[in-house]
C-alpha cells in the first residue's frame, strides 16, 4: 500500500526543507554558485545549516566529492577554511576559479579588457569536434577567445568563461543541454520554449555576457566571504590521495548509474585539453547498476571513507547528503569504521514539470 501525504512527510526536518517560495532560485544560484552549470549540485542553504549545527567558524571542513565546490564556497562565507578533492579536472578549475582570493582591480581590468577583444579570429585550425558541434561562426568566436586567455593572469576565469560559452553555443536543442547525443542543425520544435527554435550560430554574445556575469558574481562573493579563510582544491582519486588534517566532513558522493561527471563538461574537455580521468570516477553513469557495478560503488565510497577518516580526530562529524534509494549507505558507513548517529530527511523541491513526482533525500550524520 502506498504511504499517506502524512505519512511520507512525518519524518521531514523542515529545517532542512524549502519551497520554491522559500528559497527562490535567485538564492539557491547567488553569486558563484553560477558561474558554470553543472548537474548533480547540492544547495548552498543545506550546507549553510549543517555547517551552523555541526561545526565552528575557524574550523577546516572537508568535501572528498567536492564537485562544483559548494561545500568549499559556503564554508569560506560561514568562517571556516575548507579543502575539497575531485577527480574530475574542469570540476577542481571551477573550485579554483570560485574560491580564490583575487585582487579586485586586476581582475575588473583583465576581465573587461578581454570582453573588449571578443571577435578577435586566430588562424587555427579545429579539431572534429569543435567542427561536429559548433556552427563555423561560433567555433570562430571560441578558438580566438581561447587565443586570448593566457595573455592574462587571471586566465582560468577566462576559461570557465570559454567553457560556459561552449556549453551554450553547442548546435544542442534547448531542451537537452546536459547530454545531447547528436548535433542539431536544423530548426526544431522546442518543448521548452513551446515554438520553432534554431541552433546557436555565433558564440560571442555569450562570451561577453558570460565575462560580465562572471566580474560581477566574484565581486558579489568578495563581499560576502570571510576574511582570512581559505580554500584548498586537490586533484585526484580520493581513495589513494594523501589528504591532511581536518575537523570533520561535509560532502554528496556521486550515486551509481546517475551522472557521469567527465562527460557533462565534454566540450571544456575538448577546448581546454584538459587531463580527463573518467575511469577514476565511483559511480559513472558509463558503468550502469549491475550487481558488479554497485559493489564496485560500495567499495569505492567505502575507499574514499577510510582513507579521508585517517584525517579526521575520533568523533569528528562525518556528514553525508544522499538519496540512497538502494539502502546501499547503512553497510558503507560500518564497512568504514563509522557509527550513523542519525538520518535527516528532507524534502527536495523540484521545479520542473519533466522530472515530476516526490524525492527526498537524506543526511546520514555519523561520527
Ligand atoms: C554528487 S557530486 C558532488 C557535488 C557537490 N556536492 C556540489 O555541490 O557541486 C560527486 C563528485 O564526486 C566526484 N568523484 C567521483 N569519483 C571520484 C573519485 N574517485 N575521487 C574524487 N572525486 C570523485 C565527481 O567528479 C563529482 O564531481
Amino acid at each position: 500500500m502506498a504511504p499517506t501525504q502524512d505519512a511520507l512527510y512525518a519524518d521531514i526536518d523542515l529545517a532542512l526543507s524549502w519551497s520554491e517560495r522559500d528559497l527562490p532560485e535567485r538564492e539557491r544560484t547567488k553569486h558563484v554558485h553560477r558561474l558554470h552549470p553543472y548537474l548533480g549540485k547540492f544547495i548552498p542553504q543545506l550546507v549553510e545549516v549543517l555547517l551552523a549545527r555541526y561545526f565552528r567558524p575557524g574550523q577546516h571542513v572537508l568535501d572528498p566529492f567536492a564537485g562544483s565546490g559548494t561545500t568549499l564556497v559556503q564554508s569560506l562565507e560561514s568562517g571556516l577554511d575548507a579543502t575539497g578533492v575531485d577527480v574530475a579536472a574542469f570540476n577542481c578549475l571551477l573550485m579554483k576559479v570560485k574560491t580564490r582570493a583575487y585582487n579586485p582591480f586586476v581582475l575588473e581590468q583583465e576581465l573587461r579588457a578581454a570582453h573588449a577583444r571578443v571577435g578577435e579570429s586566430v588562424d587555427q585550425r579545429s579539431s572534429t569536434f569543435v567542427r561536429r558541434w559548433y556552427a563555423p561562426q561560433a567555433a570562430r568566436d571560441l578558438l580566438g577567445f581561447r587565443a586570448l586567455v593566457d595573455d592574462y593572469e587571471h586566465a582560468d576565469v577566462l576559461r570557465v568563461v570559454l567553457a560556459r560559452a561552449a556549453r551554450s553555443a553547442r548546435r544542442t536543442t534547448h531542451f537537452d543541454l546536459d547530454f545531447p547525443r547528436e548535433p542539431q542543425r536544423e530548426p526544431y520544435w522546442c518543448h521548452k520554449h513551446r515554438r520553432e527554435c534554431r541552433p546557436v550560430g555565433t558564440a560571442a554574445q555569450f562570451l561577453r555576457r558570460y565575462t560580465l556575469d562572471t566580474l560581477s558574481r566574484l565581486k558579489e562573493f568578495a563581499r560576502v566571504r570571510a576574511r582570512g579563510r581559505t580554500a584548498t582544491v586537490l586533484h585526484g582519486d580520493v581513495r589513494e590521495l594523501p589528504l591532511g588534517h581536518f575537523d570533520g566532513i561535509l560532502t554528496s558522493p556521486p550515486y551509481p548509474g546517475l551522472i557521469d561527471y567527465h562527460e557533462q563538461h565534454r566540450y571544456a574537455y575538448e577546448l581546454l585539453g584538459l587531463d580527463d580521468r573518467r575511469e577514476l570516477e565511483v559511480g559513472a553513469a558509463a558503468a550502469g547498476t549491475s550487481r558488479s557495478a554497485l559493489a564496485a560503488y560500495s567499495d569505492g565510497i567505502v575507499a574514499a571513507l577510510l582513507n579521508a577518516k585517517q584525517s579526521l580526530p575520533k568523533g569528528a562529524p562525518v556528514l553525508i547528503v544522499v538519496n540512497d534509494r538502494r539502502d546501499l549507505y547503512p553497510e558503507i558507513l560500518e564497512r568504514a569504521g563509522l557509527r550513523l548517529e542519525e538520518r535527516l530527511r528532507r524534502h527536495v523541491n523540484r521545479r520542473t514539470g519533466r522530472r515530476a513526482g516526490e524525492f527526498f533525500e537524506d543526511v546520514l550524520i555519523s561520527r
